[in-house]
């Protein structure tokens, strides 16, 4: 049933350039010039109409709806708010009848997201669920959705439902912009088009498991790491540190990498490996100048950068290597590294990858 892995964990990572074809089959057109998703489809107006997009979620999943956010404001221009179901629930929320609430859980029984999708619909938003489990219980409570299609992930540290559910986020945010006309032709095309390399790209990445897992044994001394990202990529940061305290019980922040020096810095030494996502776009170098302020703290800096960098891999312990993208499915990219980063350190450190402790795979009760 591991098919051949010795974990559920890492089966379930290698799976992704399977999972994220499957996820966006008959979605993105393979012909390279159309997305079609259904739950768009049926509910256009109410897309092309709304006022604001909320998207509730836990865990990982929130770390998705925070991707999800820079790529509907990026393309779609519609303002956009990412809510912890947990806190949403509790504070009375301001819903407007064309607020679109996005819910998105993996296992559709997160009892805090259940909550939150009940107290919006009451509020008479419209509800579209992006969920894995088919006829859980959060779809059976929204009005229209999509699903991830990524199979059951056994695994308590989610890792392909995560890219599926930016795969399906990414491909909302486009479309949405294709039909309001905030994305240009060319533009959209250009986005099919790369979309479309995304899972082969992920193979390659993969191809790096071996080499990162020689790394992770230089690991087991560190009690904190600090992860940091800017733009994309911060989300990915938190979700990498997520990772790592999940499953290796090290204490591992993430941070916009520019709020470094408004107080985490104080924290950085020789001990502290700091890993840095610096993957090209517009703020590269304003990464490298932040990586430089950690060098000079005598920090340790593994980086995860695009193919042919020479800059940020030379002031880096480590780095691994990403094919190019566009900035927005960069998220797909740079995450499988730190995916793979926190699997090989638990591992070396001798911990229950696929049930860490105190951990269950879905949260049904608050
Ligand atoms: O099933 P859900 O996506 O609603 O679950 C949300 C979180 O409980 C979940 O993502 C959790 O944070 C994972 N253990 C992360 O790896």
């Amino acid at each position: 049933e591991k098919g051949g892995y010795p974990h559920f964990m890492l089966k379930e990572i290698f799976e992704q350039p399977h999972t994220l074809s499957d996820c966006m089959r008959g979605r993105v057109n393979v012909e390279g010039n159309n997305i079609t998703l259904a739950g768009f489809i049926d509910n256009r107006e109410k897309f092309l109409n709304a006022r604001r997009i909320i998207i509730t979620a836990c865990g990982t999943s929130w770390h998705a709806a925070q991707i999800g956010m820079y790529a509907i404001e990026e393309y779609a221009r519609i303002p956009v708010e990412v809510e912890y179901s947990s806190e949403f629930r509790y504070r009375k929320p301001v819903i407007h009848k064309d607020d679109i609430v996005i819910a998105i859980s993996q296992s559709g029984e997160t009892a805090d997201t259940l909550a939150a999708v009940e107290l919006a619909k009451n509020a008479g938003a419209f509800i579209f669920g992006i969920c894995n489990v088919v006829g859980s219980s959060i779809p059976r409570n929204t009005h229209s959705g999509c699903y991830t299609h990524v199979g059951p992930e056994i695994g308590v540290a989610s890792t392909k439902a995560f890219t599926a559910q930016v795969a399906v986020l990414t491909m909302l945010a486009i479309l949405i912009g294709k039909e309001k006309r905030t994305v240009s032709r060319e533009e959209y095309l250009n986005l099919i088009r790369e979309l479309n390399l995304i899972p082969e790209k992920v193979a390659e990445i993969l191809k790096k498991s071996g080499q990162i897992e020689q790394y992770a044994k230089t690991f087991t001394y560190a009690g904190n790491c600090i992860y940091l990202g800017r733009g994309y990529n911060f989300p990915v940061a938190l979700e990498g540190a997520l990772k790592l305290k999940e499953i290796s019980y090290i204490h591992a922040e993430g941070y916009p990498a520019a709020e470094m020096k408004h107080g985490p810095i104080a924290l950085v030494s020789h001990e502290m490996p700091v890993i840095v996502i610096a993957t090209q776009s517009d703020t590269y170098e304003k990464v490298t100048s932040n990586i430089q302020e950690i060098k000079a703290r005598k920090g340790r800096i593994i980086s995860v950068v695009t193919e042919g960098d020479q800059v940020v891999r030379g002031l880096s312990d480590f780095s691994v290597e990403v094919p190019e993208t566009l900035p927005c499915l960069t998220p797909l990219l740079s995450v499988i590294p730190l995916q793979l980063l926190a699997y090989h350190i638990a591992v070396v450190k001798g911990c229950d990858v696929d049930q860490p402790r105190n951990l269950a795979k879905s949260v049904t009760v608050e």
